[in-house]
């Protein structure tokens, strides 16, 4: 048996047309929500009986002394208690890389053409395919980054990831994620984010998917303040939505595989673990349309630094510096008069992995695909190609300009990426990527006389 909320359930009587997926909006709220009317206790936690003879079990995201304004947590009422299931075991998988210490990272620019979906049956797990990373997921230090492939729906086998929150940047085929808080669909330019631990699986809805998964070790991903910018803009908490609640009663052989100190693990369990039928926190997954974020930039000259396309983040230890950033460039009007106005050559100490949701991305005329990637280390110096810096040299910047139709993403860490062996081993890795600046002219015209 599955279960809407009660007030889907209570709407509408064509069985041939299920209602659309209900959220409840805000980033981070203290949500409350219930499947059965009656089910959440109300006034305490962990009544010595909870309704309908559900299990109360909490579900924390960060230490229980955390400061309140950074406390996750939820309760949840569950029909039977996550501990309930066999033992784990590992799981082979020759895609997924969990530990980045031991590889090198050179300080080459590279980049990646977007991997094939597969041609054997896949699903979200299977197709999983480890890019690099940084930190340590045992030391909650980093994040490690992943393309999913998949053509094949999960059913029966459940995933959940101890080692980090997944933020997922689907680039292909819709996605339903039924999770122990709801379910969630989700297509290109949007982004679903599943706190660290949450069971859950994967549903195509298009029969392809690929994405890209940002798997943070560190602290949740959070708004970041906004400063002067003021009480408004950029990605605004309203349009974050979270699933009301929503489970599953059914019983047979299926598979719980867990990610744990790097790898796979898998366990049997004889029914689904989606079968919590009310919760309250906010501890949560959710999704947000990136079409929703509120572009801001300069209308005098020059460009501010990617951080004012900053979507989420999470923080570090150190005061304004984060671990990682996730950052996206999306359509948008340039305004700014006598600029260059696609991103400048830089260096910087941050390091930056970047894919593509759709379109072209603006400082890259060609060679950066939809579902490719590039990743700039440390250091390592990067910008417009030479068709880029040929037109934007010559453009009149008296008009604006639109830039239309694409959508790119950044995932920035304060610590190197580590490609992966998979990674560098890819037929996709373009070895000839940094040729793009070779041709790029001298233009220096130095004054006659001047010394050499
Ligand atoms: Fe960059």
């Amino acid at each position: 048996m599955c279960c809407a909320s009660a007030s889907t359930a209570a709407r509408g009587s064509a069985a041939e047309t299920p209602p659309p997926l209900e959220y409840m909006s805000g980033f981070g709220n203290q949500f409350a929500t219930e499947a059965l009317r009656g089910a959440l206790p109300q006034g305490r936690n962990s009544p010595q009986r909870c309704p309908y003879g559900l299990y109360a079990e909490q579900f924390s995201g960060t230490a229980f002394t955390a400061p309140r304004h950074a406390s996750r947590r939820s309760w949840l009422y569950r029909i039977r208690p996550a501990a309930l299931h066999g033992a784990f075991r590992p799981l082979a998988h020759t895609g997924l890389v969990g530990r980045f210490t031991e590889f090198s990272a050179s300080p080459d620019p590279l980049r990646w053409s977007a991997p094939p979906v597969p041609e054997t049956a896949v699903d979200f797990l299977d197709g999983l395919l480890t890019v690099g990373g940084t930190g340590a997921s045992d030391a909650h230090t980093g994040c490690a980054i992943h393309w999913y492939r998949a053509n094949r729906s999960m059913r029966d086998r459940f995933f959940y990831d101890a080692d980090g929150e997944l933020l997922l940047v689907p680039e292909l085929g819709r996605l339903r994620v039924a999770s122990e808080f709801g379910r969630i669909e989700a297509g290109p330019q949007d982004i679903v984010v599943l706190p660290r631990g949450v069971r859950f699986r994967v549903e195509l809805l298009d029969g392809e998917a690929r994405g890209y998964i940002c798997e943070n070790f560190g602290a949740p991903l959070k708004l970041p303040d906004l400063g002067p910018i003021g009480a408004n803009g950029l990605a605004n908490p309203r349009d974050f939505a979270t699933p009301v609640a929503w489970y599953e009663d059914r019983e047979a052989p299926m598979e719980l595989v867990a990610k744990f100190d790097g790898g796979l693990w898998s366990a049997s369990i004889d029914h689904s673990p989606l079968d919590v039928v009310a919760w309250h926190g906010n501890n949560a997954p959710y999704k947000y349309d990136l079409r929703r974020f509120n572009t801001l930039g300069s209308v005098s000259y020059d460009h501010p630094d990617p951080s004012i396309f900053l979507v989420l983040h999470s923080p570090s230890d150190a005061p304004g510096v984060d671990a990682l950033d996730f950052v996206i460039f999306p359509p948008r009007w340039q305004v700014a008069e006598d600029t260059f106005r696609p991103p400048w050559f830089h260096r910087n100490i941050a390091s930056e992995f970047m894919g593509l949701i759709h379109g072209r991305y603006e400082a890259k005329a060609v060679g950066f695909e939809p579902g490719g990637a590039s990743l700039h280390n440390c250091m390592t110096g990067h910008g417009p190609d030479a068709a880029t810096v040929a037109r934007a040299s010559a453009a009149d910047t008296r008009l604006p300009q639109r830039i239309e139709a694409t959508l790119a993403f950044m995932f920035e860490t304060r610590t190197l990426i580590r490609p992966t062996p998979q990674a560098l081993a890819l037929p996709q890795l373009q070895r000839d990527y940094a040729r793009c600046w070779l041709e790029l002219a001298r233009q220096f015209v130095p004054p006659s006389g001047a010394q050499t």
